[in-house]
């Protein structure tokens, strides 16, 4: 058996803490270290779970030290003892480090705040786990990148589209931040056509033909993208559900069953007892998905905060050379963090036959009452006609 790959944390914010606790249950991999420059609770969180902590410099150690974080020693020291970095820095910063993990001959993966030009390699496990093998350097693009890899690859892997356009709703901060950047009443919209997630996609897709449209709303569970994907041949409903389904990490979830909202998703993830009530799969709505003759329509969710931390898993283990096979690594990943396909599966089965017309069944009745009124959810602008 090979041994454990050796592997560090630069940036213990919310990428990195995911990140590192991903790590720690991989059987094929060693978490060393973890490292930044804070001395508030989220570095305090480290020390109770017993992860060695670096400082990025002696001047950081010496102000961590004094606020009794147990400091194992720098950046530099960290960088000695390790086969590949997973840099979570601030975007910016991180670019910043590259050369340091150069010349300590380690490998690195930066995450989507960086540009694609910093390692000229950018990763979404199910589309380019092959191109990542033994790669020194490599970039896990962002939450929605990472998105529209998933969701549209599943699309493209058949060659199904002509022509993607997609309306991407972002989270306006993270949770842990809301009190200090929170934004309220408000939408804002990026000035920019297309946003820059349809360029990066196709940095992972290059021949994708897509167009995004983005906006950042005063919310701060996930984002929403709606996909309107022109087909070269219409599609049917099935084609649609079966190509979603074979593909990695894609969920569906249904309104029908009070889903009906980015909250109830991530209650979902609550109740099901997910670490941070992260969701690392794109939840795609049942009911919302459409086809007609010539396109296919799609909304889902993208928790942003989690959605790449089994990208950056992968990652190690392709740069690394623990597998060459894609399938292999995804498996492994997902089964280390409970990735799923359907989040109810002890419920799953359709609504029973009624037999006839004619025969009561009060249970399906009740059943389908309930599903209408969840339903009505999306249809309540006051403004607008609606079927309710
Ligand atoms: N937040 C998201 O939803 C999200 C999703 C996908 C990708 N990303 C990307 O992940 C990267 C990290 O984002 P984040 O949201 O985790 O940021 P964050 O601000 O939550 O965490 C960054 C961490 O790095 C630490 N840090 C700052 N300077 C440092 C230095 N010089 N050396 C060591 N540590 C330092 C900070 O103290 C903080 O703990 C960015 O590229 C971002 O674009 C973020």
């Amino acid at each position: 058996m090979k041994s454990k790959v050796k592997v560090a944390i630069n940036g213990y914010g919310v990428i990195g803490k995911r990140a590192a606790d991903a790590v720690s249950l991989q059987d094929d991999m060693e978490l060393v270290g973890i490292c930044d420059v804070i001395q508030d609770y989220r570095i305090r969180v480290a020390v109770e779970r017993n992860y060695p902590i670096y400082a990025a410099t002696d001047a950081h150690m010496d102000q961590m030290k004094a606020a009794w974080i147990p400091v194992e020693g720098v950046l530099a020291d960290l960088l000695n003892q390790i086969d590949i970095i997973v840099d979570c820095t601030p975007k910016h910063i991180a670019a910043l480090n590259r050369e340091a993990y150069r010349q300590a001959e380690v490998k690195s993966i930066f995450q989507g705040g960086e540009k694609h030009e910093l390692t000229g390699f950018s990763f979404v496990a199910q589309i380019n786990y092959a191109q990542a093998l033994d790669r020194d350097t490599a970039r896990v693009v962002s939450c929605n990148t990472t998105a529209l890899c998933r969701v549209l690859g599943a699309l493209h892997q058949h060659d199904w589209i002509e022509r993607a356009r997609v309306v991407i709703l972002r989270r306006g901060t993270d949770p842990w931040e809301s009190h200090n950047t929170g934004m309220i009443n408000t939408v804002i919209p990026e000035v920019r056509v297309p946003s820059h997630q349809g360029p990066d996609a196709k940095c992972v897709i290059p021949d994708l033909d897509i167009t995004t449209m983005a906006a950042a709303g005063p919310f701060n569970l996930s984002h929403i993208h709606f996909a309107m994907v022109e087909t070269k041949a219409p599609l049917t409903l099935d084609e649609l559900r079966d190509a979603l389904w074979d593909a990695p990490r894609i969920a569906l979830v249904s309104a029908g069953n009070g889903v009906v909202a980015l909250n109830s998703v991530i209650e979902l993830m609550r109740d099901l007892g997910r670490p941070r009530n992260d969701m690392w799969e794109v939840a795609v709505w049942q009911e919302a998905m459409a086809v007609d003759e010539r396109e296919i329509y799609l909304t889902y969710q993208v928790h942003n905060e989690a959605i790449v931390i089994p990208e950056i898993i992968d990652c190690i283990r392709a740069m690394t050379g623990l597998t060459p096979v894609a399938m292999e690594s995804i498996c492994k990943t997902d089964e280390s963090l409970g990735i799923v396909r359907e989040f109810l599966p002890a419920t799953a089965q359709p609504v029973p036959h009624k037999f006839g017309p004619d025969v009561p069944h009060t249970t399906v009745e009740a059943l389908e009452k309930a599903r209408a009124e969840y339903e009505s959810f999306s249809f309540k602008g006051a403004e607008e006609p609606s079927d309710a």
